[in-house]
């Protein structure tokens, strides 16, 4: 079937059964067509918590449909590709963080939303790249545990003098690989331009930054700038919505490894699909969905 007439039975499908899309800014481009709702994961998770649709459609991977299940628990949440996954969540399961909590005893434990119910559960405050330097300073203690990104608890940790974040070893492949000589050659090449650095990236990239921040950060950034030239160093999805709505800008993608292959696994077929079905439906154990409800509304309630 062509890409036009799938968006056409998805967008009449989706209206016939109150089901809305939500999309990651990381998505194939050709899923925003179909999509109610474009943006990161902080605005995806407010979006999840506050809805009346009766079916949710992550277009995202699976930490994310389970986070909007935990914040919706009595609506359909729907991903449409299960093998949709997250190297960095699967770096850390319930256990290692328990073993990560007794190495440190008495301290809180901040998890980033990129990671599972299960850690979410053993932990007391969620956050995402868009507020996590702020979550981590609203804490009463001047030591706080991260998991499981290292990228993300270096760059919060620089970020403040009075509190030090031990970070779990995990890491985002895609933005922790990019060296700082694969950004040192495009900043060579494209005098001009800005570069626009994601935190998960390594701290040897992050010193060569102009501007540091999430992906809204970023698109909010470049959208506002005079600038006319950005390199980007983040995942593809973001150059590729930030090219198609700033056509009098150049946006130069840093290098081929900021490409998230999960976050690419669902296609408009497979929307079509789901929506038919009601396939594949994310379900979390009640348990740990409450916990893990606690630890994200508490990061919805402080930002
Ligand atoms: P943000 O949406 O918070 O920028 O997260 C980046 C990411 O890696 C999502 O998987
Ligand atoms: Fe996970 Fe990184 Fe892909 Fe985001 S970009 S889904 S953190 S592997």
């Amino acid at each position: 079937m062509k890409n036009i007439e799938l968006i056409d039975k998805i967008n009449k499908l989706k209206k016939e059964k109150h089901a809305i899309i939500l999309t990651h800014c990381y998505q194939n481009i050709e899923v925003d067509k179909v999509a109610d709702y474009v943006g990161d994961s902080l605005y995806l998770s407010r979006v999840a918590a506050n809805n009346d649709a009766k079916i949710i459609i992550f277009a995202g991977v699976y930490f994310m449909a389970e986070t909007a299940k935990i914040l919706s628990p009595n609506k359909k949440v729907i991903l449409p590709q299960l093998k949709a996954g997250c190297q960095m969540a699967d770096m850390i399961t319930a256990e290692k963080l328990k073993d990560f909590k007794a190495k440190y005893p008495n301290l809180p434990v901040v998890c980033y939303i990129n990671s599972t119910a299960d850690v979410k559960a053993e932990s007391d405050i969620c956050c995402t790249s868009a507020n996590a330097v702020k979550i981590v300073e609203s804490l009463d203690s001047d030591k706080v545990l991260f998991v499981p990104d290292k990228g993300l608890g270096s760059y919060i940790d620089s970020k403040l003098e009075n509190k030090q974040v031990i970070s779990f070893e995990g890491f985002c492949p895609i933005h922790w690989e990019i060296t700082p000589k694969e950004v040192e050659e495009k900043k060579n090449k494209y005098t001009d331009a800005l570069t626009l650095i994601h935190p998960e990236s390594n701290p040897e990239v992050i010193k060569l930054a102009d501007f540091v921040g999430s992906t809204t950060a970023i698109m909010k950034y470049a959208k506002e700038s005079k600038n006319k030239q950005f390199i980007i160093v983040t995942e593809k999805g973001v150059v590729d919505r930030l090219q198609r709505d700033y056509t009098e800008k150049e946006f130069i993608w840093v290098s081929e490894k900021a490409y998230c292959e999960d976050m690419k696994k669902i296609k408009l077929e497979d929307i079509l699909k789901s929506l038919e079905t009601e396939q594949p439906e994310i379900n979390v154990n009640k348990d740990v969905a409450q916990k893990a409800f606690n630890c994200i509304d508490r990061m919805l309630k402080s930002s």
